[in-house]
């Protein structure tokens, strides 16, 4: 969710009013992805190196994260939006973890969508977690280590392919984003601000993804037709 910070600089604001208007887009967000037909949205809110940011920043973020929780579970549940935070919690606040456990408790029953908020992430970090955890005398597979990946970062459920990746406000990089899950991902790059990402912006991202052609390695459908007749 980039250009929080340059929206609010463009207007002499602080970053965390930049933040705040950031939250505003992530209610669209929700509110238009079940519509669109996605089944999972992934916002990424804080990154395992989000940590070097200035404190003040930091703690504004965190604060941020525990009022929309608060304020926000009640209608998710209504809606069957279930919330999952993803990633550590042994280092963020504690009031911001017992949030997070109620807020995940009170929502579970949401099947119309399953929205996960990655917090103190780091897809880097969550693989070498999961890989700690591989058994020695097991076979390993991809099957287990997406168990074992889920584990580690709280997932509701194993780590769930991402169809489509919308990076916002021209930025063109994973930075570290599940990056396992993200193996067949379709890339959607908008040079919109974070902020200004709007409910027709979603539309315009799935729209583009419907019509790429998704291959997973193999030939085209109508080349694997000729393919096999000659
Ligand atoms: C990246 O933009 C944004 C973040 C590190 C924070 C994202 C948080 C929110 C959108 C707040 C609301 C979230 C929830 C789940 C309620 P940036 O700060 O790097 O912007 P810049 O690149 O313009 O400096």
């Amino acid at each position: 969710m980039d250009g929080n910070g340059r929206w609010a600089a463009a207007r002499g604001w602080p970053r965390l009013a930049g933040h705040r208007a950031g939250a505003e887009a992530v209610r669209r967000a929700v509110e238009n992805a079940p519509r669109l037909g996605a089944g999972t949205l992934t916002l990424y809110a804080f990154s395992g190196d989000n940590w070097k940011r200035p404190p003040a920043e930091v703690q504004g973020l965190f604060r941020l994260f525990e009022e929309h929780l608060r304020a926000e579970t009640r209608k998710c549940a209504e809606k069957g939006i279930r919330i999952n935070i993803i990633g550590r919690r042994d280092r963020l606040p504690r009031r911001l973890v017992t949030m997070i456990e109620s807020t995940e408790a009170a929502t579970a029953g949401g099947r119309n969508l399953l929205l996960r908020i990655a917090i103190d992430y780091s897809a880097r970090d969550s693989i070498v977690r999961a890989a700690q955890r591989l058994p020695r005398t097991k076979a390993s597979s991809r099957e287990l280590f997406s168990r074992l990946l889920a584990e580690v970062d709280h997932c509701a459920a194993a780590a769930p392919e991402v169809d489509l990746l919308i990076r916002t406000s021209g930025e063109q990089r994973l930075s570290d984003f599940l990056l396992w899950e993200c193996a067949y991902a379709e890339l959607y790059f908008t040079p919109k601000l974070w902020p200004d990402f709007t409910g027709k912006d979603l539309e315009a991202a799935v729209e583009a993804f419907r019509q790429r052609e998704r291959r997973f390695g193999a030939l085209r459908t109508s080349a694997a037709v000729v393919a096999a007749a000659v």
